[in-house]
């Protein structure tokens, strides 16, 4: 078995013209992207850091500069609130309120969230993102292991990062299942997801004049969640800051568990375990609590009848009946159950998803009464999804459908220009571009194998062929 934290993929042939442009344009998207601490995922959508897309980027980041990808993610838990919380975005004070919406005005974290222990001298959003942190924190550490340990980097982490999973199996535990509960629409990162609608239905949207949506400045919008969509993302926030970003006895409008969310929770904790030894702490209790929660996950989001994980709404009760990408993506969990694997390569590879047949599998059921293969999280294909599932292929033995894809991705984020999403069909260019997770997860998947993680291994941590060295981006972290 290929753990997703100990390799990467087999990479291209070092040296192939076309594997080195790309390799240049992902780079070069990434050091325009650099604001000094971190990098935007896009200048214009989104213009401050945001927490996934920080941990995506920063294991891309380390095959250009281990110090910049450990500093990404160093200001990112930075940020971290008193509570365990990681921010989904941090807010750049430079950058005028007006140029993202919701702005540090509305979520006036320093203030509403003071009770939650939000930084007094940083100002985020109050809510959170799936936590790919610990296992970026490892990826990291293993593209130079020597770097790593001399600058005192998983010490550093270690602490906060274990915080972070105590805050989602602590008071994240909303359906006291043993899994880490979303509360609103974008924590799971798949905004206007069709999960989504049934739950969204009960919550009022905030008033149409109440607010200006910046991100129409910048995307077409019928490539955008609708207007309908952003009324009720306000309204969540609304109330949850309203609340205090309180957890606990709180109405909670909208909670749900997440499949996606749940797998990487998973694979971080496997991770944390690894962090845990490498630092001289015990890695038995990370191990234990990653086992528990591969139960929980097959326990309470399993469906044999949807051949797939499925989201569980517990506000409304019950398995939401909706296939996302979502659901395929605890293919990256290690030690499932075999009959599981096969259902969920099976399902993958049926009408709904169509891997091996199309460029990049949709975030959403190509039969799906709703599904729209340009809107966002409702059909087109994104980048971090498909990493995911060419990882959890190659984990599970799939090694031609993982090479397939991984072409495939590589292809369609040359010709898209670095999109933010592309069509699954065309694999023509949806949302924005010169995206930041793109041109990162573009050089993670350049790597030729033997390169990072296993040079790590053996500590050699040479960058790879035509990787620029830390000197091409100043040494400034
Ligand atoms: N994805 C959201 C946006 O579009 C927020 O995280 O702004």
């Amino acid at each position: 078995m290929t753990s997703l934290l100990v390799e990467t993929p087999a990479g291209a042939a070092a040296g192939d013209d076309a594997s080195d442009a790309l390799r240049r344009g992902a780079a070069q998207v990434l050091l325009s992207n650099w604001t000094g601490a971190s990098t935007v995922p896009s200048r214009g959508l989104y213009p401050h850091q945001w927490s996934w897309d920080s941990a995506f980027i920063a294991i891309g980041l380390r095959h250009l500069s281990v110090r910049r990808a450990q500093r990404e993610l160093e200001t990112l838990l930075h940020a971290q609130w008193e509570d365990g919380r990681v921010p989904h975005i941090v807010f750049n004070p430079s950058v005028p309120h007006d140029a993202y919406f919701p702005s540090p005005d509305f979520w006036r974290s320093s203030s509403a969230g003071a009770a939650a222990g939000a930084p007094a001298g940083t100002e985020t959003s109050g809510i959170v993102q799936p936590p790919v942190h610990a296992l970026a924190a490892w990826l990291v550490h293993l593209a130079d292991p020597e770097d790593s340990r001399r600058r005192g980097f998983l010490p550093r982490v270690y602490g906060r990062l274990a915080a972070w999973h105590d805050y989602l199996t602590g008071p994240r535990d909303l359906g006291g299942g043993g899994l880490a509960a979303m509360v609103h629409p974008w924590e799971p990162g798949m905004d206007n997801s069709p999960c989504w609608d049934a739950p969204l239905e009960r919550v009022e949207p905030a008033a149409s004049g109440s607010y200006r949506r910046a991100d129409l400045d910048h995307g077409q919008p019928s490539e955008r969640p609708t207007d309908l969509d952003y009324g009720r993302y306000v309204r969540l926030a609304t109330d949850y800051r309203d609340g205090g970003y309180a957890d606990a006895g709180t109405g909670h409008a909208f909670a749900v568990e997440d499949p996606c969310v749940n797998a990487l929770l998973i694979v971080s904790e496997h991770a944390l375990a690894r962090i845990a030894a490498e630092t001289g702490a015990d890695p038995a209790p990370h191990e234990e609590r990653a086992a528990r929660l591969t139960e929980a996950l097959v326990e309470r989001l399993w469906s044999p009848e949807a051949g797939m994980f499925l989201c569980r709404d517990l506000v409304g009760g019950g398995l939401i009946p909706q296939k996302s990408v979502t659901g395929l993506i605890p293919l990256i969990v290690p030690g499932l159950p075999q009959e599981i694997v096969d259902t969920l390569v099976a399902t993958a590879r049926s009408t709904a998803f169509r891997l091996d047949e199309v460029p990049m599998v949709p975030s959403y059921d190509f039969t799906g009464t709703v599904f729209d293969p340009s809107r966002y999280w409702r059909g087109p294909a994104w980048f971090n999804t498909n990493w995911l599932l060419e990882r959890g292929l190659r984990q599970y033995g799939h090694t031609r459908a993982a090479d397939r894809l991984r072409a495939a991705m590589l292809t369609a984020a040359g010709r898209s220009g670095f999109a933010e999403y592309v069509d699954p069909v065309t694999a023509e260019a949806r949302g924005t571009r010169d995206f930041g997770w793109t041109a990162a997860l573009t050089l993670d998947l350049l790597m030729p194998a033997g390169q990072d993680g296993q040079a790590g291994q053996t500590g050699s941590g040479a960058p790879g062929p035509g990787a620029p060295q830390d000197a091409t981006v100043g040494a400034d972290a």
